[in-house]
């Protein structure tokens, strides 16, 4: 079913209200594929009759930031972020601040695997490092993303890539199989998994050390990238670093932030 024009404009429209993500008429059939099936679940024959029930509120509110979201992930994404993370950060971290635990805050951690990878990354620093002590926050808009990132079972092209590039982590941390894996509770248990929406104030302020804030900004318009990155400033401390997406540049943006090396920023002003 054709999602026309004006029905496209205001599913536009709500999604931005309710997620911050852009989208423009290049979207149409991939909302139209997104959509259908709530429709379908709901029993309504037509995206006017969606977008009424949409504007009432209530719980159809999550199961669409759940359709319209993309959640996709994968463990290690981007090896030159996780070479700086255990050569540099990690090293240079621990040997200024010894057992104080490192905060990590993996904002749109969508199914799990950058937290998951974190804390596997973590826990061989430590092997090393015996005194090394941390906790990482994962936060998500979607719900159903939140859902499975909690069940940290995963199958398929994830888990094959995963074996394929870290043999020893993959053998070590995940068990199961042959077809389906799960993240064994060591990695789990340093991993707490919330709702946040990233255009709202962070609930921790001057909290994280480290925030990765990977391939989610590409989906906001200048603005709300704006916004975001005023949001996430706000829960990081002085000292901390954020890491994006390898997509992802902020230079061209009036930001708190000042480029460090690839993918890797430091408040403006802050420590070096
Ligand atoms: C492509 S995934 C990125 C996952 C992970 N960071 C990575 O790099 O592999 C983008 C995630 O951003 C989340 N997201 C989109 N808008 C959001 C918002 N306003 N607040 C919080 N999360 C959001 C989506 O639900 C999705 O799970």
């Amino acid at each position: 079913m054709e999602l026309g024009d004006d029905h496209l404009e205001a599913v536009i429209e709500l999604v931005r209200q309710h997620t911050g993500i852009a989208m423009n008429e290049n979207k149409r059939v991939l909302l139209q594929g997104r959509l259908l099936p709530r429709m379908r679940a709901l029993g309504l024959a037509s995206y006017a009759d969606y977008i009424a029930h949409l504007r009432r509120g209530g719980d159809e509110v999550g199961s669409f930031i759940n359709s319209v979201t993309t959640n996709d992930s994968a463990f290690f994404r981007t090896p030159a972020v996780w070479w700086y993370l255990n050569d540099e950060f990690l090293a240079d971290w621990h040997g200024r601040m010894g057992a104080t635990p490192l905060r990590i805050w993996s904002a749109a951690a969508a199914t799990g695997e950058e937290a998951y990878s974190m804390s596997m990354l973590c826990l061989e620093f430590q092997r090393r490092h015996p005194s090394f002590r941390f906790a990482i926050d994962a936060t998500d808009i979607s719900s159903q993303a939140l859902d499975a990132a909690r069940g940290a079972t995963y199958r398929g092209r994830t888990v094959e890539r995963f074996e394929l590039t870290r043999p020893a982590l993959f053998r070590r941390y995940l068990a199961g199989g042959p077809e389906r894996f799960t993240v064994v509770p060591e990695v789990r248990q340093h991993v707490s998994f919330d709702s946040h929406n990233l255009l709202a104030a962070p609930s921790r302020r001057e909290h994280y050390d480290l925030v990765l804030l990977r391939n989610v900004l590409i989906y906001f318009d200048e603005e709300n990238q704006q916004r975001i990155l005023g949001q996430v400033r706000g829960a990081m401390r002085p000292d901390a670093r954020l890491i994006l997406g390898e997509q992802e540049s902020i230079t061209r943006l009036n930001t708190p932030f000042e480029f460090e090396q690839a993918h890797v920023y430091r408040i403006a002003g802050g420590q070096a």
